[in-house]
């Protein structure tokens, strides 16, 4: 069993299905990556995995604990951290608080984590005064995941985080979750900018309509002509 494992995940928001069965893993020390149309159910994916969504069927575990029933905040106690795809950081706030905020449900100091996350992303400690919303997009994103890294997670699951950056600020986030992949985390990350994250993934899903297409590592599936061609761009 994996580290995380979500098996047959199948459900929605009260009408239709919009997960149909869908399976998703990861081990400590690797990024997983969802790919997929938009309304493929990706987001919808990642809320179900971080116990936002009651599924109808299927399973959830965490280090071969099922954790299906437990809600996000306990699955964060549990060591899951969750960048979500909008409104991930608090824009009135400054940079030091969001992190602050992230790190509300430890009882230790946060400090020493606190100083990891700038030595991570060293334009948040220059710019820990500033509020959140004042910064880039780029800016904001590192401010998310930093935010999410001060519950010191075992399972790191971010929601695109390159939406609306430049190539070159997402080159240096990827940069980043690869570092943090290397202290062990495992990384599960949906991403738009397929072709680049499945390069970074030790495994990849291409999701449609909520049902698995296509499961293998990156390097399988960017060099897969099926895969290519129909979400790729060829
Ligand atoms: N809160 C909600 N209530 C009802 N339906 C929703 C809700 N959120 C998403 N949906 C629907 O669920 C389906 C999947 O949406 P989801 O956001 O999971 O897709 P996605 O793959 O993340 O898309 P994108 O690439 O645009 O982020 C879509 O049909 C969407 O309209
Ligand atoms: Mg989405």
């Amino acid at each position: 069993m994996s580290f995380l494992s979500a098996e047959a995940m199948t459900g929605g928001y009260g009408g239709a299905d919009i997960l149909c069965g869908c399976a998703l893993a990861v081990e400590r020390g690797e990024i997983a990556v969802i790919v997929g149309p938009n309304g493929a159910g990706k987001s919808t994916a990642m809320k179900a995995v971080f116990g936002m969504l009651a599924l109808r069927e299927g399973r959830v575990t965490l280090d071969g604990d099922d954790i299906t029933r437990l809600k996000p905040q306990e699955r964060v106690a549990r060591g899951m951290g969750f960048v979500p795809q909008t409104r991930n950081v608090f824009t009135g706030m400054t940079v030091e608080e969001n992190l602050e905020m992230g790190a509300y449900l430890r009882d230790d100091d946060p400090a020493e984590t606190m100083a990891q996350v700038f030595a991570l992303f060293p334009v948040l400690a220059e710019k820990r005064g500033q509020r959140a919303g004042e910064l880039s997009g780029g800016q904001r994103q590192q401010v998310a995941v930093g935010r999410a890294l001060m519950t010191r997670p075992s399972l790191l699951m971010l929601d695109e985080p390159t939406a609306g950056v430049s190539p070159k600020v997402m080159d240096e986030l990827f940069d980043r979750i690869l570092e943090i992949r290397a202290t062990g985390i495992a990384v599960l990350m949906v991403e738009q900018n397929a072709r680049q994250a499945l390069e970074i993934a030790d495994r990849g899903y291409v999701l449609v309509q909520g049902t698995n297409r296509h499961t293998d590592t990156g390097a399988a599936l960017l060099a897969d002509p099926d895969v290519r061609r129909s979400f790729l761009g060829g």
